[in-house]
């Protein structure tokens, strides 16, 4: 996609870090905006103040773990603005721990935001892009860790290595049809963002009541918050990578080179037949 200026953008996770630099980048190149959250409050705010920067937004209250939300988004947008052009499923959360004491909640609330909110964003999106038959472009929101599996944090790796293969295989889907529509995995190390705080969006039917977190746990949720409080990049960084990656049709958009290595180790170690090497060793 070539041309920002008065096409319209639906941004999944909207209302906080990547999806909010994302949207604010968007307003700056004249698109008009659909944006989509669960938090009431944060999406009023955010939408306000794009709104009296200028930009056309609609903001739809939206979980996007729950596939009519994502419906009522597409048709949402739809009827404010006549058609799509730019998808970003963005939402995420990231619970932690050592894979075998992550509850069911866990991964029902991860698997839900993470990854069916992008299989919704991909399977209620892409007919319409593509009846539109206009340039347009999906982004997905993966990780790093849809590269490599980094100790800790096995519920997340799980929902972001299954992000890049939906989009890869979306990717191949698209190609062989021929369609102008393009798509892209955002894969980025440490922002800092609200993502060590995810818990604040955890759904009270799937919270773990009663459970008392381990000095692993804890310390795995102290280093995960350092971590992203010291990525040195801003959102608005990966904001303008990612419209890079969509101007020049690129598909993966990896933002930390000083990962590479770690993804390297691990191809190497597939090919070679080795044990995995620890990412974070
Ligand atoms: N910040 C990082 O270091 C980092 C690195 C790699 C990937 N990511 C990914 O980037 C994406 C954005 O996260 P972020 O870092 O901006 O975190 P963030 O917490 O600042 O923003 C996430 C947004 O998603 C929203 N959200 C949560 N659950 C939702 C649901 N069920 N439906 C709709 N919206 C929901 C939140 O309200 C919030 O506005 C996530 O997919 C995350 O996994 C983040």
């Amino acid at each position: 996609m070539k041309e920002f200026r008065g096409k319209v953008a639906v941004i999944t996770g909207g209302a906080g870090g990547f999806g909010r630099a994302m949207a604010e980048r968007c307003a700056r190149e004249g698109m008009k905006i659909a944006l989509a959250d669960v938090d009431a409050a944060a999406l009023a705010s955010t939408a306000a103040e794009l709104k009296a920067a200028g930009a056309a937004v609609v903001a739809v209250h939206t979980d996007v773990s729950n596939g009519n939300d994502v419906e009522r988004l597409a048709q949402a947008t739809l009827e404010a603005f006549g058609g799509v052009h730019l998808v970003i499923n963005n939402a995420g959360v990231s619970p932690l721990g050592v894979v075998w004491e992550n509850t069911a909640a866990d991964w029902q609330w991860a698997l839900g935001v993470n990854l069916w909110g992008v299989i919704h964003g991909v399977r209620v999106f892409t007919p319409i892009m593509l009846v539109q038959g206009a340039e347009g472009h999906i982004v997905n929101t993966a990780s790093v860790a849809g590269l490599i599996s980094p100790p800790g944090m096995g519920v997340y790796n799980v929902t972001k290595h299954a992000v890049v293969a939906l989009t890869e295989t979306l990717h191949h889907d698209l190609a062989r049809r021929g369609a102008k529509l393009k798509c892209s995995v955002l894969c980025p190390a440490y922002v800092p963002t609200g993502i060590a705080d995810s818990e604040r969006n955890r759904p009270a039917a799937l919270m773990n009541d009663g459970r008392v977190k381990s000095a692993e746990q804890l310390a795995l949720e102290s280093n995960l918050r350092k971590a992203v409080n010291s990525g040195r990049l801003s959102a608005a960084d990966i904001a303008q990578a990612v419209f890079e990656a969509v101007r020049e049709e690129r598909f993966y958009i990896l933002t930390h080179p000083k990962i590479n290595s770690a993804i390297r180790a691990r191809m190497e170690d597939i090919l070679a037949g080795h044990n995995p090497t620890d990412p974070l060793g």
